[in-house]
């Protein structure tokens, strides 16, 4: 395969996912239209006015499909239907029309690494023979020492403990996160056409693209004896030698996949959910492969231009390299909101704050906030794909401090209680500042809102100056005529984060006292205190300004 295989590059008019904004939807906490207290499909559709008034591009939904939700539906049961909590194809129909009608995209989740315990493949295999057809379609292995009764290898689930769970009938299945949730075998044709045809089934029905959970998962090298993987939080090799993650099989799935998606007009977009070393990235998102792939290294970055600086240049070195574009991302359903990041000290060990419940260390919200809403800026400045999170554009902080009693994340009782896991992040969205569950729906919430949602509320935030809200959306709007300037030119200004597009310039100041303004008409500032300080640019700030065209050509 070559990265520029003729007849495979998507066309100009093709690529609206290059510089797109996409709004990631978690829908059990996005809004509630019937009441449950659980998110749906149809309150997704009520709440498209916001997000098209916020200027995204794309909606990106989590998945819906029929779950048990033993991983907040990461477990599907049925690839091709909808789980009646969160509605029914109908209702799916009328939300692609409805994203359609208001000028979004749209992206669904695909989940093709392991399916549910529930799936009807999976209870099939379970009562099957050890050896048959139907045990195939998963990863079934007879266990080690002198009863098989220890697991075939040493690999760990990534939700804590071995990740081999043993049938009654003494064989041992593959999961490498829940035992609800078994890897399929991509060696296996059933397993390879399924796919096929759910890729087709959401196409025919109007999806414009897919994000891939765990991407670079779905190809392990099973050959005996089964090799030690014991950590899986050390960084993988960049030769595709882990037996488990980011080996080079997994690309001819996606090249079979890539000339289906361009069977369509708009060819199908895909973004991969791998974590790939930096050097690997491309692989994924070639034109002849998935075409676009997270970077998560801003997840990671703490407070400090140096980090930041290393990070862009890096993703858009790896962008070019495919001809891809680069994507951001600063908060997600699986991380700690970046809010609450930058409001604790850089060193900080984020599990065992959530374990504190929020307490050690305290969050300075002043701080997260003004950094978060300069990260944001910066971040929209870059050229590629920026990817938000359903109320990070409320400022809202993580609920760190959930009752241990209400907790879903399958984190919490796989690690013995040692992990509280990723509900914080997941708390259903306050949309009115009072009312029942603030907006989110008639009844309740799934999980319990803290009393200060309602001050981060959509409703209270609308049309105030100053707002988080209104931040994004003028920061979105503003972005949208300037992400055809050119590419990063960085200008070395001390203490701060500087860079130049064509006519067009963003500073942070990463400093800890202000910075003097450059040249320029300022566009847009990260902090409402900025007005009054014209000529300096405080702490935790980005300004973005518009330079003359005199001016452009130096420094
Ligand atoms: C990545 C998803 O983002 C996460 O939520 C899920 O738990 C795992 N993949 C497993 O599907």
């Amino acid at each position: 395969m070559n990265a520029s295989t003729a007849g495979t590059t998507p066309t100009v008019a093709e690529d609206w996912w290059r510089n797109a904004v996409v709004y990631q939807i978690y829908p059990r906490s996005f809004a509630d239209a019937n009441g449950d207290g659980t998110g749906d499909l149809a309150g997704v559709a009520s709440r498209l006015p916001h997000l098209a008034s916020l200027g995204a591009d794309a909606l990106w939904i989590s998945p819906f499909y029929p779950s048990p939700l033993a991983d907040g539906g990461y477990d599907v049961a049925d690839y091709r239907n909808v789980d009646p909590r969160f509605g029914t194809l109908a209702d799916f129909t009328v939300l692609a029309d409805e994203t359609h009608r208001h000028g979004l995209k749209l992206i669904v989740d695909l989940v093709p690494n392991h399916s549910s315990d529930q799936h009807p493949w999976f209870r099939e295999a379970r009562a099957a023979e050890p050896g048959s057809a139907a045990r195939d379609r998963y990863i079934f292995r007879d266990g080690t020492g002198p009863n098989g009764d220890e697991p075939p290898s040493d690999w760990q689930s990534h939700f804590g403990g071995s990740a081999w769970t043993r049938l009654p009938d003494g064989q041992w299945y593959l999961h490498l996160f829940a035992p609800e949730q078994p890897d399929f075998n991509w060696d296996n044709p059933d397993v390879r056409a399924d796919f096929l045809t759910t890729l087709r089934f959401w196409s025919d029905l109007g999806v414009d693209g897919f994000r891939v959970d765990v991407a670079h998962g779905l190809v392990k090298d099973m050959s005996e004896p089964l090799r030690s993987q014991p950590n899986l939080d050390k960084l993988l090799p960049d030769d595709g030698s882990d037996p488990l993650y980011d080996r080079d099989g997994v690309h001819e799935i996606y090249a079979e996949w890539r000339q289906l998606f361009n069977e369509y007009t708009p060819a199908r977009m895909a973004v991969a959910e791998s974590w790939a070393p930096a050097a690997r990235r491309p692989l994924y998102a070639r034109a002849d492969g998935l075409g676009q792939a997270f970077n998560f290294d801003l997840v990671n970055a703490r407070w400090d231009s140096r980090q930041f600086r290393t990070i862009i240049t890096t993703a858009l070195e790896d962008a070019a390299r495919c001809n891809a574009s680069s994507t951001w991302v600063l908060s997600n359903h699986d991380i700690v909101r970046h809010a609450s990041r930058f409001a604790l000290p850089n060193e900080t060990d984020l599990d065992a704050w959530l374990q504190s419940d929020g307490v050690f260390p305290q969050e300075d919200r002043a701080m997260g906030l003004s950094r978060a809403r300069a990260a944001t800026l910066l971040m929209l400045a870059l050229p590629g794909s920026a990817y938000l999170y359903q109320g990070e554009e409320l400022g809202l902080f993580e609920v760190a401090d959930l009752d241990e009693a209400v907790l879903e994340d399958p984190i919490w009782t796989r690690t013995g209680h040692r992990l509280k896991g990723r509900d914080g992040c997941r708390v259903p969205l306050p949309w009115t500042e009072d009312g029942a569950s603030f907006g989110f729906g008639a009844g309740g919430s799934w999980l319990p809102q803290p009393a200060w949602f309602g001050d981060l509320a959509a409703s209270r935030q609308d049309g105030r100056k100053g707002s988080t809200l209104g931040l994004y959306r003028n920061a979105i709007s503003l972005r949208r005529a300037l992400q055809s300037a050119a590419d990063v030119e960085w200008i070395d200004t001390p203490g701060a984060l500087h860079f130049r597009r064509g006519q067009w310039e963003s500073i942070t100041n990463f400093d800890t006292t202000p910075i003097p303004v450059p040249a320029g008409t300022v566009l847009l500032g990260s902090n409402p205190a900025f007005k009054e300080q014209t000529d300096v640019i405080p702490p935790d700030t980005t300004l973005w300004l518009a330079i003359k065209p005199d001016a452009a050509g130096e420094g």
